[in-house]
């Protein structure tokens, strides 16, 4: 049941749910959207109906208008969103703290907002949501990597792994995770029609959300390869299901460094 409901008193017959219906399945009843049962099965579950009714007329799935934000004249301005695109930095040095908990669920609910394929919206958040879980993990994954490499098992290719253990046997300096309090893992079943592209995503609606509320974060490749690949053991003691594609790792936390300006890049444009 998908509880496709429209509230008449409110309902302009305007057609924009029956338009805009990706699985085309609603139609005009009696004057009246709706859908019919035979056809239920076929909703994506998009919420398209209850957010582009302008008269908040339409619930679906149990929501109702009430419960979302209008958007009326309600996006950043472009200059805003495109400053925080360039101005975002990889952020390789964090206060030793962690972030407050309310703000740390807010940036994961508003990262759930991630399109994912056929919007299956399977990914999951994997989150080292406290500074000393953050250090226990530091320290298996360093001891781990110590072993591997005194055992001289590093996989052809990740020689370098071996500096970065030198350095945190010298000097306790962690170029894996630098320093950071936490750390987030997308994965996503195996079975669902795009894993990968979805927990990236997932993963770079988190980055700019995140660094708009001031923490910084960093694509995290080596804390990947050292848990997906080096460490499986650790993998597993994280709880990310056998049967999910890792996707990526991010670090974050509250930066130890402020940036003054943007970045120049340019963009590699082929025109056809
Ligand atoms: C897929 C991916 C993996 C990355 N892995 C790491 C990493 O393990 N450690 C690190 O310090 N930076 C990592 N980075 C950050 C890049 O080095 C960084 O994006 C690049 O140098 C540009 O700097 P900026 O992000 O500040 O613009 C990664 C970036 C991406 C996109």
């Amino acid at each position: 049941m998908i509880n496709f409901i429209v509230d008449q008193s409110l309902c302009t017959k305007c057609g924009g749910c029956v338009a805009d219906c990706p699985a085309m399945i609603i139609a005009m009843e009696s004057g009246y959207p709706a859908i019919a049962a035979e056809k239920e099965a076929a909703c994506y579950n998009c919420q398209h109906c209850l957010t582009v009714c302008p008269t908040g007329a339409v619930s679906i799935l149990g929501l109702k208008p009430a419960g979302s934000r209008t958007l009326a004249g309600g996006y950043p301005a472009p200059d805003n969103v495109e400053m925080l695109m360039k101005g975002r930095r990889s952020v390789r040095r964090y206060k030793d703290e962690n972030l407050d908990p309310a703000l740390l669920q807010h940036l994961l609910e508003v990262a759930g907002h991630a399109p994912s394929g056929m919007n299956t919206r399977q990914v999951r958040f994997t989150v080292v949501d406290d500074k000393d879980k953050m250090a226990k993990l530091r320290e298996e994954v360093m001891s781990g990597l110590v072993q591997i490499v005194r055992d001289n098992a590093l996989p052809e290719g990740l020689s370098y792994y071996a500096d970065f253990i030198s350095m945190w046997e010298k000097s306790r300096f962690d170029v894996i995770f630098r320093g950071a309090p936490h750390l987030l893992i997308t994965s996503a079943p195996k079975s669902v029609a795009s894993p990968l592209p979805d927990c990236l995503i997932a993963l770079s609606y988190f980055e700019l959300f995140a660094q708009a509320n001031g923490v910084g974060t960093v694509w995290n490749g080596l804390a990947k390869v050292a848990i997906n690949d080096l460490l499986p053991g650790v993998r597993k003691r994280l709880g990310i299901p056998d049967d999910h594609l890792f996707g990526y790792a991010m670090a974050f936390g509250r930066p130890a460094v402020h940036y003054a300006r943007t970045a120049q890049h340019g963009a590699i444009i082929h025109r056809v």
